[in-house]
């Protein structure tokens, strides 16, 4: 019999990074999906890697106590939400557990005992922004099967804000009745004035919409990066600066000036960084109608912008928020040469941003703080933002 074909008994110890229940079964170590810790479990394996098993679920023998029954009727198929099986307290628990564990097992630190996170005030219905994927010769549209490029068919979608989800019904009408043979992906992203949509469908295009947050206004469109979750954005802009202000401040990845504008608030001086020409743009016109003259928007990648830069007698303060996979390693070197007193790193990915960690407090990076956001409840991810003092200040 192989392994496919074997059933196991498990217990859920815990989850990992990456939103999986780990347990042992077989000699080998298995990553469970849509596990709760302290489940007992009937699994299949999937497939095996080295000592390492990918497991699901066959039958429930015992739940946990922090397992609830997933409202959303796609639970399992959609490879979107794979945090509904738990209760909203253990999600909270995991994420700050997640953070622990990378901080521990890969940035070798003693993580601080206690890792604040908030949560947010709508555990659904939250979403201002989603990428929907299309199968135009099926009439699907939805996201992705969990591991697949299979598009779940999804109708409601119980995490989308309520401008989203009659988007997504107007995508679905126009998607039945006319040829959309190109369509592969729709971009979405909810304003104060309505949807901005890109590519153009339905009646809806890639228009500038824009958001208030924190007393500052900030434009930005479907083609643009803007946070998924705009409740938690100005508790996360405070911890990310907390007391800053100063002469010289850096914001890499700045996208649409989220953090660029309060910054120009509190410094002389702001330089932003971002590749994505567009976005760049619209930092531009953000920092124009606030007025912010002191500011210099530099549309360049990161790495290529450190190489280049000039020295500072003093930089006082670096904000960097990298997507998903990090800093390159030569972006963490050119920061440490340019040697910003204090740092803080803002990550939607604990194990990428912990890589990056301990580069820094290898050099010479003292961590202060680490805080969490629950941005996307029902969802493995988390963001959270990191401050860190230079111990030599020059
Ligand atoms: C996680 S978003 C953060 C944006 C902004 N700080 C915010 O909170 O809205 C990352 C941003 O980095 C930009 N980006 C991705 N790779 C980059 C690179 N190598 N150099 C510069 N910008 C990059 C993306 O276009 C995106 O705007």
């Amino acid at each position: 019999m192989t392994n496919e074909e074997k059933t196991f008994e498990v217990k859920i110890e815990r989850l990992l990074p990456g939103g999986v229940g780990l347990a042992h079964a077989d000699g080998l170590t298995l990553f469970v999906s849509l596990a709760a810790p302290g489940d007992l479990l009937r699994v299949r394996i999937d497939r095996v890697q080295g000592a390492v098993g990918f497991a699901s679920i066959i039958e429930i023998l015992k739940p946990s106590e922090k397992r609830v029954e997933p409202p959303c009727p796609y639970f399992g198929r959609c490879g979107g939400c794979d945090f509904q099986q738990l209760t909203y307290e253990a999600q909270l628990q995991a994420k700050v557990d997640i953070i622990r564990d990378c901080l521990h097992r890969i940035a070798k630190l003693e993580p601080p005992g206690h890792i604040p996170i908030t949560p947010t005030a709508n555990e659904w219905r939250y979403r201002a922004r989603a990428s929907w994927q299309v199968a135009a010769e099926e009439k699907l549209l939805g996201y992705f099967e969990g591991g697949s490029n299979r598009v779940c068919d999804v109708e409601y979608c119980a995490v989308l804000s309520p401008p989203l989800q009659e988007t997504l019904e107007q995508v679905r009408k126009e998607l039945a009745t006319r040829d959309v043979r190109q369509l592969r992906h729709v971009d979405v992203v909810a304003g104060d004035e309505g949807v901005s949509v890109a590519p153009a469908i339905a009646g809806l295009n890639a228009r500038t919409v824009s958001r208030s947050i924190g007393g500052e206004v900030y434009s930005f469109s479907a083609d643009t990066f803007f946070q998924v979750n705009h409740e938690l954005l100005e508790l996360l802009i405070d911890a990310a600066l907390g007391d800053v202000r100063g002469q010289l401040a850096i914001d890499l990845y700045c996208g649409v000036g989220l953090f660029t504008l309060p910054l120009a608030r509190r410094f002389a001086r702001v330089t932003g960084v971002e590749a994505h020409p567009l976005s760049a743009e619209f930092a531009r016109r953000n920092l124009e109608r606030a007025k912010l003259e002191n500011v210099e928007i530099a549309n360049l990648g990161v790495a290529d912008w450190v190489k280049h830069s000039r020295s500072f007698e003093v930089l006082d303060f670096l904000l960097l928020d990298p997507p998903r996979v990090g800093c390159e390693n030569a972006v963490v070197t050119g920061i440490l040469a340019l040697r910003p007193r204090r740092i803080a790193y803002v990550s939607c990915d604990p194990a990428t941003l912990a890589r990056d960690l301990k580069k820094f407090i290898a050099d010479d990076y003292i961590l202060d703080s680490v805080a969490a956001f629950d941005m996307f409840p029902q969802t493995h991810h988390v963001e959270t933002v990191t401050r860190l003092t230079a111990r030599r200040q020059l």
